[in-house]
């Protein structure tokens, strides 16, 4: 995992650890029924400076703030992308913004993924539904520094065809010979026009082909599914150190203060959201 960085140096590199920095919204896209991606600036210049896997908090002026993930890699410079699910207060009036609109953003913030320790691996990232927003931010920044890392392996899945998003990158995950792209709806009606797989994301992990000594899976999805595709990476023989996870919790600080993202002893706005499976299973086996 990537190391954790202190809120004292957080704060020593100029970034929003308790006061939010304003950000103007430069594109917003509805990118499917309930999901718009809004596309941001820091509006002293700066970059975001975040690693795959962390997350924002954003705020509405008036209304409130709420934890929001990167979805972009930071590779692209300039600006940074987030995709938003209406959800309540903050994120519905998140979708009424328009471009021009200012935010406020602190962050980045938490543990994301450890993009130097997965160098030489084998990758097999799992995205089921909006896990794929994070997700995305690193295997982009992997596919932009492709010849670092081993074989990569793709699975992506949503309850039905209108919920996937990403299509531009999705096109490009099809065509691109150093991927292996594998797409699945657990559900699909004749309108839909779907050619695809058909079955739950679990369906796609037997056809792997992959050694258990060189690959790391990286899995970000709702938590039911986490259930499964663990059992199924099981029985490919992955250990467990070698199966990384991205969890949800109900935040409000986001920097260690206030508890309300406590599982077990780990705090998941800091210690998280990333974790090693190994690092939280006797939690998880428990029902975290
Ligand atoms: C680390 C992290 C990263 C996240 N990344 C994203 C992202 O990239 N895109 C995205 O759309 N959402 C993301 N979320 C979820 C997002 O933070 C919540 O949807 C948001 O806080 C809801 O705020 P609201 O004011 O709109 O809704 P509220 O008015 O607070 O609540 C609306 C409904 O959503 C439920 N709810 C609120 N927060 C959560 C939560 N954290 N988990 C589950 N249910 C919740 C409430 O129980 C209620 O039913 C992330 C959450 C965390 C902790
Ligand atoms: S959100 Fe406050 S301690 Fe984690």
């Amino acid at each position: 995992m990537a190391k954790k960085v202190s809120p004292s140096v957080l704060e020593a590199e100029g970034q929003q650890l308790y006061l939010p920095g304003p950000a103007e919204i430069i594109r917003l896209e509805q990118v499917s029924e309930k999901e718009k991606l809004l596309e941001l600036k820091l509006q002293d210049g700066r970059e975001l400076g975040h690693q795959p896997g962390q997350f924002v908090e954003i705020s509405v002026y008036g209304i409130g703030e709420c934890p929001i993930s990167v979805s972009s890699s930071p590779t692209k410079k300039g600006s940074f992308e987030l995709v938003i699910r209406k959800a309540g207060n903050v994120t519905t009036a998140l979708h009424n913004l328009k471009p021009g609109d200012q935010v406020g953003v602190r962050g980045p913030f938490g543990r994301g993924f450890d993009t130097e320790f997965l160098k030489g691996k084998d990758l097999v990232f799992i995205g089921g539904g909006i896990g794929m927003v994070p997700l995305r931010s690193l295997v982009n920044f992997v596919l932009d520094n492709r010849n670092d890392y081993g074989k990569v392996d793709i699975l992506y899945g949503c309850k039905e065809p209108s919920e996937l998003i990403f299509p531009e990158e999705r096109e490009l995950w099809n065509t691109l010979k150093t991927v292996n792209y594998r797409v699945t709806v657990d559900r699909c009606s004749p309108e839909d026009g779907w050619r695809g797989n058909t079955g739950v994301i679990t369906t796609l992990i037997p056809d792997l082909e992959l050694d258990p000594e060189k690959t790391y899976a990286v899995i970000v999805g709702p938590p039911i599914m986490y259930k499964f595709v663990l059992k199924s990476l099981k029985e490919k023989n992955l250990p467990d150190d070698h199966i990384i996870v991205s969890l949800e919790r109900r935040m409000k600080c986001g920097v260690g203060k206030c508890g309300h993202c406590q599982i077990g002893d780990k705090y998941v706005c800091q210690d998280g959201p990333v974790f090693n499976y190994r690092e939280i299973k006797e939690m998880y086996e428990e029902g975290i």
